[in-house]
């Protein structure tokens, strides 16, 4: 039979076999963080891709994540555990749908750009002027000239959070994230009354509802920085994917760390990132599959990858 120490040694044996580095995403599991070569938030595992000499990529995250890796390195092979990691947010703007919103401004006269946010396809990527993350909106957003307005898509409530640091209107689409949207205030007004020292940390993915409970609003990336400042021990209620507790307990450790509830359940986990299991992770680097494959539409796409984020 296979233990876990078993699993570990094949990872490590088939990634120099198959010379290939380990990226994992904050919401990964904490047994694939540990194992990962490069942990990061979308921003810097993108930008990390970049940098990777070994011939394979294997992305544990979900599956806009890996094809931006692809599209920034078409010489490599990357690979993803499970196909099947997709991304409400991403599902809930097709591209056929962007097209049509885009005609029909255009229709009634409106000069605009559109500024995407990562979590989408690469057919709606190749549709728009900028792409950006939790970790580079405000910057991108105050590089779009004055004079043109902004057709956001597809996070609603990342929209209307950037609307409201950076004070410029934004025509909305109507998507958010399914684990962002479920968070209980009711749950999260009970913690703090139990805890009235806690800061509560959220990602601009959550609703206004959570966003105006909280004492800091940002990204994964920015969420560690921000604990980090602490030097006293600190309980942070945390408004986001329930594995980054196990990445903030790993970096900041001498804080204690509590997640947020959803409305049904305790520990709000993204069951697209959970697809990625280390059984899946060992299959893919064994058998070079799943892989992205290369695809006409990339070749737009990427050209604004790298505008926006490179
Ligand atoms: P960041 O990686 O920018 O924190 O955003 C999280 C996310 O939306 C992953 O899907």
């Amino acid at each position: 039979t296979t233990t876990a120490v078993d699993i570990y040694d094949e990872i490590e044996a088939l990634k120099v076999r198959e010379d290939a580095a380990i990226l994992a995403h904050y919401y990964q599991d904490g047994e694939i963080q540990e194992l990962a070569d490069i942990t990061g938030d979308s921003l810097k595992l993108a930008r990390e891709a970049t940098k990777i000499t070994n011939r394979t990529i294997v992305f544990c995250g979900v599956h806009f994540m890996a094809e931006t890796a692809k599209m920034l390195n078409p010489e490599k092979r990357v690979l993803l555990p499970d196909m099947g990691a997709g991304c409400s947010l991403s599902d809930s703007c097709p591209a056929p749908a962007l097209e049509r919103r885009q005609n029909q401004l255009r229709a009634e006269g409106r000069r605009f750009q559109t500024v995407t946010y990562i979590n989408s396809t690469a057919a709606v990527k190749a549709l728009s002027d900028w792409v950006v993350t939790s970790g580079n909106a405000e910057e991108i957003i105050r590089r779009v000239p004055d004079d043109v307005e902004i057709l956001f898509v597809p996070d609603r409530h990342l929209g209307q959070y950037l609307i409201e640091v950076t004070g410029r209107p934004m025509i909305l689409w109507d998507g958010s994230c399914m684990v962002h949207e479920v968070f209980s205030v009711g749950d999260l007004l009970r913690l703090k009354r139990r805890m009235p020292e806690s800061l509560t940390i959220a990602h601009p993915e959550c609703p206004t509802n959570i966003r105006e409970q909280s004492e800091f609003v940002g990204g994964t990336e920015a969420m560690i920085k921000y604990v980090a400042r602490y030097e006293a021990p600190t309980d942070f209620l945390v408004a986001t994917e329930a594995n980054m507790l196990w990445q903030l307990e790993a970096k900041v450790p001498r804080h204690r760390y509590h997640p947020v509830p959803g409305v049904t359940c305790a520990c709000n986990k993204c069951p697209h990132m959970a697809r990625n299991t280390l059984e899946k992770l060992r299959d893919c680097l064994a058998h070079g599959t799943p892989e992205i494959l290369w695809q006409p539409q990339f070749e737009r796409a990427a050209e604004v990858l790298r505008r926006s984020l490179l």
